[in-house]
C-alpha cells in the first residue's frame, strides 16, 4: 500500500536572536535559572518582514527547492500553527499566495505543539488514497506575538520560526509507518491561550486575561513525560519494533529536563535523541520540522533509518509517529 514519504525539508528562523541575558533586562529572571530549568540559551524573535506566513513560505520554498518540485505542482498546503497571521484567512492561504501555488488547496490546523505530527498523519491519509498527491506541510509560529512579555513563567520558554516538508506517495520501504495520536480536552486549562476579546459580552469568559499563553508548568511537565512515553511504547509495540530499532528520535523541543526524563524512561542513549532547543526555545508546531531539517542538513538521517517523532502540547494533545527515511 502507498504511504507518504518526505522528499525534502526546509526551515526559516527570524534574524534576531534574543539571549537569556537580554531577557534579564525585561523580567526578573537569570540566565542560570532559564538554562538550568529549561536548557534554553537563546531564541529567535521575528521582526518586520517576518510574519508567520512569511517565515512559513520561506521554509516551504526551501523544502521545495530540495525536491525540484514547482509550487504550481502542489495539491495541498497545510500549516500547523497556534499563532496564525490572521484568524481568517488561514496562514496556509497566505503561504499559497506567497508561493504562487494556485493549483492546490490550503488550510491551517491547530493541535498546538502536536500540530506538525498531526499534520503528517493527515498528509499520510490523503496520500494513501491519492499517492500522486504532492503536499507541503509546514509548522510555523510567531509565538512572540502571543506571549505575555511580563510573565517570566512563560516568556522565557518560547521562540519563533518555521519548518516544512514536502510529501508524496511511495510503495517502497521508506515513508510513514504509523502514528499514535491522542488528545484530552478535559485538561485544557493546564496550557492555553485566550482568543482576542469577544465583541459579544455574554460570551466573554469571566477569567479572560488577554490572548496570552498560560501554563501550569509542573503539571505539564509530568503529563508530557508520561504521555509521550506511553505513545512511543504503544506505537513501537503495534509495529513489532523495540526502542533499540530506533536510529534517531526527534522530539518536540520544549525543555531539556522533559526530554532527559523521557529518554531515560524509554532507555534511549543520548546520541539517539536530536535536541536543538538551546538555540531556538520552544517553537510549538514548528519545533519538530525545524529539528528535522537541521538533522537532515547535518547528515543525521540516512536512508533506511527508523526515525521516531514524539510530541506534546496544549489541548492536551500528544502522540508519536514512526517513519523510515
Ligand atoms: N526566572 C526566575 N524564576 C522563575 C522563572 C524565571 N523565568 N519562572 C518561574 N520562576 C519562579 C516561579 O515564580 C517560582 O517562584 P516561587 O517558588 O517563589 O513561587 C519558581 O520559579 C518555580 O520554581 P519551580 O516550580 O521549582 O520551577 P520548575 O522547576 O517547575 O520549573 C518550568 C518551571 C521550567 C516551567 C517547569 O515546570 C517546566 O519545564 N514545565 C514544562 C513546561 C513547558 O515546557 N512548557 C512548554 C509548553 S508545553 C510543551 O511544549 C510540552
Amino acid at each position: 500500500m502507498s504511504k507518504a514519504v518526505i522528499l525534502g525539508t526546509g526551515s526559516c528562523l527570524p534574524k534576531r536572536i534574543v539571549t537569556n541575558a537580554e531577557l534579564e533586562q525585561m523580567v526578573e529572571t537569570s540566565d542560570e535559572w532559564i538554562t538550568s530549568r529549561t536548557g534554553i540559551r537563546s531564541r529567535h524573535i521575528a521582526g518586520r518582514g517576518e510574519q508567520n506566513y512569511q517565515l512559513a513560505a520561506k521554509a516551504g520554498r526551501r523544502a521545495l527547492a530540495v525536491t525540484g518540485i514547482d509550487p504550481q505542482e502542489l495539491d495541498l498546503i497545510i500549516v500547523a500553527t497556534i499563532s496564525p497571521h490572521m484568524i481568517m484567512p488561514s496562514t496556509a492561504c497566505f503561504v499559497q499566495a506567497e508561493l504562487g501555488a494556485e493549483n492546490g488547496f490550503a488550510y491551517d490546523i491547530n493541535a498546538a505543539c502536536a500540530g506538525f505530527t498531526y499534520g503528517l498523519d493527515m498528509a499520510n491519509n490523503y496520500i494513501r488514497n491519492r499517492p500522486e498527491m504532492k503536499i507541503l506541510l509546514i509548522g510555523a509560529e510567531t509565538l512572540s506575538t502571543r506571549v505575555n512579555w511580563q510573565d517570566r513563567n512563560t516568556c522565557v520558554l518560547f521562540g519563533d520560526g518555521a519548518g516544512a516538508v514536502v510529501l508524496t506517495g511511495t510503495s517502497d520501504e521508506s515513508g510513514i509507518i504509523g502514528s499514535c495520536l491522542h488528545s484530552d480536552g478535559t485538561l485544557w486549562q493546564l496550557l492555553c491561550m485566550d482568543s482576542p476579546e469577544s465583541h459579544n459580552p455574554d460570551l466573554r469568559p469571566d477569567d479572560w486575561v488577554g490572548p496570552h499563553i498560560r501554563m501550569n508548568g509542573s503539571e505539564i511537565f509530568k503529563h508530557a513525560v508520561r504521555m509521550m512515553e506511553d505513545a512511543v511504547n504503544t506505537l513501537l509495540r503495534k509495529h513489532g519494533l523495540g526502542i533499540a530499532d530506533v536510529n534517531l528520535m526527534i522530539p518536540h523541543q520544549a525543555n531539556t529536563r522533559i526530554l532527559k526524563n523521557l529518554r531515560e524512561r524509554l532507555g534511549l542513549p543520548e546520541e539517539k535523541v536530536f535536541i536543538n532547543l538551546s538555540k531556538y526555545g520552544n517553537t510549538s508546531a514548528a519545533s519538530i520540522p525545524i529539528a528535522l531539517d537541521e538533522a537532515h542538513r547535518q547528515g543525521r538521517l540516512n536512508r533506511g533509518d527508523l526515525i521516531l517523532l514524539c510530541t506534546f502540547g496544549g489541548g492536551l494533545t500528544w502522540g508519536s509517529l514512526l517513519l523510515r527515511w
